[in-house]
């Protein structure tokens, strides 16, 4: 059992989480968790990004009513931060996704489970108790990508082998021969995986899903647009944690001119690099109505189990609520960019 005050004074900041994770994970799982795509300037430059931009207080300012609460798409969530998918969480720790679900809930805010997860879809989102946003990983079978989004709530299931190997992907077994053995599952379902994507595929998903429809990875003020035409709801601008492409720009980087271009007609979202509360701010001060992190949490898990996730969110709530009180904006809503400054190094 984890004594929650002694992990207070352990774990101050998320780095404190990071280093702790180093040392438990074994060395393969911790490169994967921590590590980027190429030469890693990708994953170097959404961290850098936040250091080259500071906050200017205004002082005096009555600072009653300090409030982080949040409505997207209708729900209310208690501050404006959320747990990105990440594919198979549970290397971090046996039940990782499951204690996302669940810390999501208690915390009040959105988690984003990956279409690669381990979980039954159905587990988590009755522990995360209405908090769960699915991401689907769209299939070369488009009967199959039909089948998930009209399932999802949700039938895709993944089991995972305890003693090693690879997950059994149960929505899968129905497209495979009679009689294949897990490991032809996963290779089946990792053959189907369709990364190129177009916007007839965009289009597709919107006919398919009355739902709130939200694309990640966006970068470009005019993919931006080209969403808001095809009808989606929202975008997370994104470069997915600097894990896919090494020469992708910071997040930050083209955000005010995607906010500046859709922001009023759409959910401008964004992830990369945000490793506390004052690095939230920076990003919603310039347009961002919400900001996830993959890795905050899962550095928490894997050096603390639940607890340590508890204590990530936590720790970004906290940092929220004093660099709002700091800056002299007690409210989400009262932030713009006039509070931001580019700090040169
Ligand atoms: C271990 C790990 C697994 C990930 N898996 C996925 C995934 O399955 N789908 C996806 O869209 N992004 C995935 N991502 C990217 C995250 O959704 C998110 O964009 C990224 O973690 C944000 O950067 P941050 O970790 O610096 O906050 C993954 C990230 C990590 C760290």
């Amino acid at each position: 059992m984890v004594d929650i005050e002694k992990l207070r004074s352990n774990a101050v900041l998320i780095e404190d989480l990071r280093r702790k994770a180093r040392k438990r994970l074994p060395r393969i799982v911790y490169d994967w968790l921590d590590g980027g795509a190429g030469d890693e300037r990708a994953l170097e430059v959404n961290r850098r990004q936040y250091a080259s931009y500071g906050l200017l207080p205004r002082y005096l300012a009555a600072l009653e009513g300090l409030s982080t609460t949040t409505a997207i798409f209708g729900k209310t969530y208690a501050m404006p931060y959320g747990i990105s998918p990440t594919g198979f969480g549970d290397l971090c720790w046996p039940g990782a996704e499951l204690m996302l679900a669940r810390a999501a809930a208690s915390a009040q805010i959105p988690f984003v489970l990956s279409g690669a997860g381990i979980v039954a879809l159905e587990k988590a989102a009755a522990a995360s108790q209405g908090f769960m946003w699915y991401q689907l990983y769209p299939t070369r079978d488009p009967r199959i990508t039909d089948d998930l989004v009209r399932l999802s709530h949700p039938g895709w299931t993944m089991r995972f082998y305890r003693n090693g190997g690879v997950p059994l992907m149960e929505n899968w077994v129905a497209y495979a021969p009679r009689g294949a053995s897990k490991g032809a599952v996963a290779r089946l379902a990792s053959q189907h995986y369709h990364a190129a994507q177009t916007w007839d595929d965009v289009a597709a998903y919107r006919r398919l899903w009355q739902g709130n429809l939200v694309l990640k990875g966006i970068q470009h003020v005019e993919d931006a647009a080209r969403a808001l035409s095809h009808g989606v709801d929202g975008i997370i601008v994104s470069n997915h944690g600097g894990r896919q492409f090494d020469k992708a720009l910071g997040t930050l980087a083209t955000l005010t001119q995607v906010v500046d271009r859709v922001g009023d007609r759409m959910i401008v979202m964004l992830d990369g690099g945000i490793r506390s509360g004052s690095d939230a701010v920076v990003a919603l001060a310039l347009g961002a109505r919400l900001v996830f992190s993959g890795r905050c949490t899962l550095y928490g898990i894997s050096a603390y189990g639940e607890a340590g996730c508890m204590r990530a969110i936590e720790i970004i709530r906290e940092g929220i609520e004093e660099t709002l009180m700091q800056i002299g904006c007690p409210q989400i809503a009262g932030l713009n960019r006039d509070f931001v400054r580019e700090r040169p190094a």
